[in-house]
Parts: structure tokens; sequence; C-alpha cells
């Protein structure tokens, strides 16, 4: 063959092998049935489901049918029926809903989605809109003048998506750095903020997918996946709070879990044998470091076999775990999917005599190379397997331990993927590892939640994982993997964990102290100032590297760091009350400004990502430089209250505060409620029956606190107390309210401490219309159950009552 042959015969080829990207065409008839509207469309099906007045879900097909395979991520059942107006109004059909006016039109099929106000949120491209080449789907969506994006889960770079393209195929990913992508989890759902209204897009595809925000062309932004259906979830807000709680109503939120994990947690890889894991115990307590948590990774296993542990290392595992256990400490496993091909472990051959491992298509079983060097997979995508592994799981709990750490889960054959062919089971449907790699870790830790819950019903849970899907955070806590110990990786702490907020994920935190490398006393210092402010809590270092707990570099920083673990400690019952309140709304604790300050340009600036507010009353700007030692940052409008300097700010502005390397900069929002408790050197320690309240006065403001034991399911019985806390000036009256609205669960705080902040003159005090003695400082105060104290300097009042339900407090100012 000549040249010019072989070049006419590869173009005829490369047209041949190449299809050409082809669009959904024109509405060719459609038939309403309930919640539903099916449309047949020149070159695909195409159905819209009405799940809420703000969600709809449009699903599009180029096969003959939809697949008939449930979705992963989605768990809502969509029971109640929601009325709306469907109409043909020629060019195109629209459907109404109390929030949503959707026009399609109809020729070509497009959609414009507006708000009640018919106000445009949303349209489709308008060419475009969805179309197919070969496996892959797409859909274009025009991009409209000021639209911001958010959310896509754990991304590196910055908080705003705008203007990149990222891609979700769950990957492991060392030493990642600003510019890494994709990384360990894939949730493919964003928000888009225009004009200060907000929308999100939850495209339920596991398949590898990509989103381009704008990236390369300002005419439209698209996403598609190599494979699956284009079906989609818009959910209108416009308050982005509004959003996130829709789509975790889709996706599902996260149990409470254990009172205990929300305190400091600390790993190594790894600490091994025995002794070191008590020193490391023993020298928190002797060094009065409050600590919860120990982790133990790899090194544990005999011969990194999941479910077994060295015998060498660990000769009596139950009794180490039952003595740590009474000084207080839980210890959580690291677990590895990878089953170690080895014909006499008892794991391999239980899971090839039942047919429990992923399987080439011919059948025989796959095994790729991770820890335990050549290894089977369990396929969590059947139900027998899950069932298997929760069965091993427990041997684990029986001996005593507490949680699991997922790891590994992409799932990780040294950096690479499984061979694109290897078969699961897909819940009887059967797919290949395509569809399944982005759901692997979703499935395991499905598994590992359906073993808590029948080994243990009553017991709360904990679980961490690398890896995860949308829908990750209804069964566990996630850290970012394994970052570096520089002021990069510090960066990303804050706006990946933010990152992850928004996308539905609130028990999110980062190695502290950075996984890779040593990095400085003062980088050590400040991460863990931004880790003591973020939900999951836990230092975590490399193998075979300097140690990265709180005394490993020098006193000077173990002060500091015991008191910023302290603080934590201290405000756990804050804290605890955000875990709950997010529970229920899936709600992240850790927001960027522009969450709660929607309407507040400077909130969606830049430089503005750096800061976030930690539940909905404290505001935290960590330092994420180790030289610096000041911070700029931004106070939205109203008064703002500096936790270390007493100072009150006047917001709406820029400010620059000093911040020595011991110092986070915390500022307190006007109308602030914060409880408070005494530290423990771990939850449950001592239940202190004090409880501080503090409170920023403002014009009105009130606060629910909710108690409960913090270990059981109980409060789903009742038993829990919710208290509202309220407090209102009038003039020159202060008042402070507290009263139980629900009271199934005694409060082990028998003594309330109210410190009122910014009270610059005070002439007298009474509860429930008694005169309280004023007495002349805080030590008297200390000793005696009721009374207050003014203490002129600070501007404060501390005001001392007996019991925690039923206060009336007035005050004179
Ligand atoms: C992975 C994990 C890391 C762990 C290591 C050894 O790199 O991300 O946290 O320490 O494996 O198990």
């Amino acid at each position: 063959m000549n040249k010019y042959v072989v070049f006419i015969l590869s173009i005829l080829f490369i047209n041949v092998s190449r299809a050409e990207f082809k669009f959904v065409g024109s509405v060719v008839s459609y038939n309403k049935t309930g919640d539903e509207i099916e449309l047949k469309l020149t070159n695909a099906l195409f159905n819209i489901y009405v799940i809420d007045n703000n969600i709809i879900r449009f699903r599009y097909t180029d096969k003959n049918s939809f697949s008939a395979a449930p979705s992963y991520a989605v768990i809502y059942n969509n029971e109640k029926t929601i009325p709306f107006r469907f109409a043909d109004d020629g060019k195109y059909l629209t459907i109404s809903t109390g929030d949503l006016n959707v026009h399609i039109f109809k020729s070509p099929c497009r959609l414009k989605i507006y708000d009640k106000d018919m106000n445009l949120i949303n349209e489709d491209d308008r060419s475009f809109g969805v179309g197919f080449d070969g496996n892959e789907v797409r859909c274009f969506k025009e991009l409209l003048e000021g639209e911001r994006f958010y959310g896509l889960g754990e991304k590196t770079g910055p908080l705003e998506k705008t203007g990149n393209q990222y891609t979700m195929w769950n990957s492991d990913h060392p030493a990642y750095n600003a510019k890494t992508d994709p990384l360990y989890e894939s949730i493919p759902f964003f928000i888009g903020v225009r004009e200060k209204k907000a929308y999100g897009i939850f495209f339920d595809n596991t398949y590898k997918s990509y989103f381009n925000m704008g990236a390369s062309s300002k005419r439209f932004y698209w996403f598609g996946a190599d494979g699956g259906e284009m079906d989609y979830y818009f959910i209108a807000g416009p308050e982005i709070k509004k959003v996130i709680s829709s789509y975790t109503m889709l996706t599902g939120r996260m149990e409470m879990p254990p009172k205990w994990a929300l305190g400091y947690q600390q790993s190594k890889w790894s600490y091994y044998p025995e002794f070191k894991v008590r020193d490391i115990a023993k020298n928190f307590r002797e060094k009065k470091i409050p600590c919860d948590v120990i982790y133990l990774d790899i090194d544990y296993m005999d011969g990194y076999r999941v479910f077994t542990w060295d015998s060498a290392r660990f000769p009596d595992p139950a009794r180490m775990l039952a003595d740590l256990k009474n000084e207080g400490f839980k210890i959580v496993p690291i677990i590895d999917p990878g089953i170690k091909a080895d014909s006499n472990y008892f794991a391999a051959k239980e899971g090839i005599t039942d047919g429990l491992f992923a399987k080439y298509p011919d059948g025989t079983v796959y095994q790729g190379e991770v820890w335990p060097s050549w290894s089977y997979f369990p396929d969590f995508t059947m139900k027998k397997t899950r069932d298997w592994w929760g069965e091993k799981l427990n041997t684990l709990l029986k001996t005593g331990v507490e949680g699991f750490w997922n790891d590994m889960n992409e799932p990780a054959v040294w950096g690479n993927s499984f061979p694109d062919i290897v078969r699961f089971s897909d819940n009887g449907f059967g797919a290949d590892h395509k569809k399944i790699h982005n759901v692997y870790a979703l499935e395991e830790a499905k598994a590992t939640f359906d073993a808590f819950h029948k080994y243990s019903p009553n017991k709360r849970h904990f679980m961490l994982t690398r890896a995860g899907f949308a829908g990750i955070q209804r069964y566990s806590a996630v850290w970012t993997g394994d970052n570096v110990a520089n002021n990069e990786s510090l960066r990303l702490a804050c706006t990946m964990s933010l990152g992850m907020g928004l996308s539905g994920v609130p028990f999110i935190g980062s190695d502290v102290g950075g996984f890779i490398g040593v990095g400085t006393p003062n980088l050590y210092t400040r991460w863990m100032e931004l880790g003591a402010f973020t939900p999951f809590f836990r230092a975590h270092s490399q193998k075979n590297q300097k140690d990265k707990e709180p005394w490993a570099f020098g006193d000077e920083v173990e002060k500091n760091v015991k008191n910023i673990i302290s603080l934590r400690y201290k405000l756990l019952p804050y804290i605890y009350n955000e875990f709950h309140n997010a529970s229920i709304t899936g709600l992240p604790l850790m927001r960027p400004m522009f969450f709660d300050f929607q309407n507040d340009d400077n909130c969606y600036e830049n430089k503005a990502q750096y800061q976030y507010m930690f539940g909905e009353n404290i505001l935290v700007a960590p330092v994420l430089d180790e030289k610096s030692t000041f911070k700029e940052l931004y106070l939205p409008e109203g008064y703002w209250y500096d936790w270390w300097t007493d100072k009150v700010y006047q917001g709406g502005k820029w400010i620059i505060v000093s911040a020595p390397v011991d110092r986070i900069p915390l500022f307190i929002k006007e109308g602030a409620i914060i409880p408070e408790q005494p530290v423990e050197q771990y939850v449950g320690e001592k239940t202190d029956s004090l409880l501080t309240v503090i409170v920023f006065p403002s014009k009105q403001s009130s606060y629910d606190f909710y108690e409960d034991d913090g270990i059981t399911f109980n409060y789903k019985k009742g038993e829990y107390s919710e208290t509202e806390i309220k407090s209102e000036i009038s003039g020159n009256t202060g008042r402070i309210t507290v009263k139980k609205i629900h009271d199934g669960y005694k409060s082990e705080h028998k003594t309330t401490l109210f410190k009122v902040l910014n009270i610059s003159s005070l002439s007298s005090v009474k509860n429930n219309l008694k005169d309280l003695t004023g007495y002349p400082s805080k030590t008297d105060l200390n000793k005696i159950d009721e009374g207050y104290f003014f203490d002129r300097i600070k501007s404060t009042v501390f005001i001392k009552i007996p019991g925690f339900d039923n206060i009336n407090i007035s005050y004179q100012k």
C-alpha cells in the first residue's frame, strides 16, 4: 500500500469510527401521567418528573428505554404528589409549580427555567441543549451574564469554579496540589448563583463525568459523562441554603455521629506495636491535651490482610482496646478493600467460594495490586458481599474498635484504575467498571453503615472515608486525603472543606499538619487552628517521617496547640448543636461567607474564600500562611465581637487584624448565643455541671440548644432536650430567657453562667423578678450559686443562675 492510500484509508476510518454529536431533536409527542411527563423526541426519550415545587428531574436517553437500575445516590422516595399546572402553549409546553415555571420548547426541544415571577434562572444553549456522541451524553447550558459556580465536591483550586473544567473519576493522588483534578471524591452537583439568586444541578450519573463551567467558551457551560443517561435534577433556591437542603433531601443527610467523634483525633502511619499506642495515649493524658480517638494505620494487620491483627505487634488487641477505652480513647483502624490473593487467608477463601469478588467478563476473578500485593476486590454492589463484609467488620467491633477508616477505596490499584471491562453485579443489573468505579466507595460505606446498624443497632457509629460519591454524607465523614505540609495544602484544607460542605458533606476535614513532609512549627500550629474549626479534626502524617502529635514540635508549639484543642472542647456544646442542625437540614457547619450573607458582594470575592462562618454565630478567619502574623478579613454588616481582644467592630468592611501565631482570628456575630463548657480530656469525661452561655445581644435573637446522650439513638424516641434561649434589648433593658421546649433528656448542666458581652453600664440584674446580688469579682461569683459580676473593663456582665430552665433575666443598663 502506498502512503497516499494509507492516508485516505485513515481519514475514512476516522470518519467511520467517530460519530458526530447527535442532539435530541424536536418534540414528537408527549403524555402526562401523574407527576411525570413523557416526551418522545426525534432522537431521544425525555421524561420529566416534578419532585417538589422547587425540584424537577429531567431525564433523557437515546436508547429505546430508560435503565431500570436504581440510582446509587438518590434515596428520596417521591411519595408526595406535587400539584402543578401543565399546558401546551403552542411553541412550548409549560410546567408551573409554586416555585418554578419551565418552558419546554418543542422545536428544537430546549428548556427555559424561570422562577415564580418569570425571572429566567437557567436555559439550555439555544442550539445544542442535550446531545449524544456514541455512549457519551452531554447537556449544554447558556452561560448567563454574571453567573458564578460553586460546589462539585472535593475540588482543588479556588472555591469558585467559574471558568474551569473538572472531571469526576475517583482518583488516588498523593501529594496533590491546587491544580490536581480529579481527586478521591466525585460529587456531580453544583450551585449556580446569578444576581444573588441560586439554583443547583445534580447530574445523577456515575460514569466518568465532566463539568465545564465556562472554560474555553463564554457561550455555554456543559456537563456530561462517558456513558449512562443525561439524568439531572434542577433545584431552585433562590437561597443557597434551600438548594443544599433540597439536594440532601434527595441524596440523604448525615446521621448524628457519636459526640466523641467531634473531639480531637490523633493518627499516624503507623502507631505500632501496642506499647507505642499506649504511650501516645498516656502522653495525651499526662500532658492534659484533650484527645478522643487514636487511629491504627495498615501496620496493625498481619501482612495487610484486612480483618486480621499482627499478633507480634498486637498480641492481645481486645485487652489493649479495653484498657484504652477506660482512659477515654476510641480506637479506629484503617480498612482497605483489597483482599490479599492468598489461598490460606480466610477472607480470600470465603470470597472465592461464595463468588463475592469483582470478575472479568470471562468469569475469572480480577486481581489488582495494592498494599497486600495482588488482591481481590469485593463487589460491594452485591448485597451478599455487603452482608459478608459486615460480618467481618463485626469481628473487629466485637474486639472493641469503635469505628472504621475506609481507605484506598477509589478503588486504588497503585495509582491506576481497574480495567474497564471488570464486571460488577450492579444490584443484579450487571455493569462494568466504567459505571461502578465512582460508587465503589459509596457501596463499601453502605456495607459498613448497614453493619453498624445490624450489629450494634442503638449505638451511633463513626466512619471515615477517603473516596465517595454523591450521598456519601449519609454514611460517613470524609477527609481530603494525602495533602502536603505546605502553605498551599493549608489553604486547600480550607477551600476544599468549604466546597464539600456546599456539596452536601458537612462532616469534613483534612490531615492536619500535612500528610507528606514535615512542615514548620508555625505551619503545624496554623493548621491546628484551622483544624479546631473544621468539623472533622484529626492530625495525620506519613510513615517514616517526623511525628505530628501536639508535642512533636517543642514546648512552645505544644502550649499553643494544647490551648487550641482545649478551645475546641470548650465549644463542643456549640459544635454539637451545629452537628445536630446539619443532620436535620443537610447544611454545612463550615460555611463560605456568601452562604449566610448571600446578598453581600464582598462575600463572593476571591479573598473571602479564606474565611468562613463556623455554624451560625462564629466567624473564623484562619491564617493560612505560616509566615504571616496578621489577617485581612471581611466583616459583613452588623457588629462583630473580637474573641481575643473584646473589641467590637462595625461590619460592612474589610479589616486587618493582628494574628500572632497562637491566635486564630475569631469574631462573634451580633445577636450570637454560644453555649460553652469547661474543658474535658475526652468527651463525657466529667460531665461538668456548669454551662456558660455567651450572649452578644442585638435587638432580638434566639438560639435553640439541643442536648442528648451523645452515644445512642434514643433521641429518635424523643430522649433529647431542646432549650430556647432568647436575648433582646429594648431601651435600657436587656432580657435573657431560657425555656425548655422539649424535655426528653435530663441536661447535665446544673448551673448556667451567662456571659453577656458589650455592656458598658449596669445598674441591676433580676431573675424572675428577684433582685440578684452583685459580686466584686469573678472569683467571688465562682463560689456562689446565684448572682452577678460586672466586669467594667471588659464591658461584660457574668450572671450565674442555678438550673437551665425557666430563667427570665432582666438587666438595666
Ligand atoms: C493512604 C492514605 C493515608 C494512609 C496510607 C497508609 O495514603 O491516604 O492516610 O496513611 O495510605 O495506609
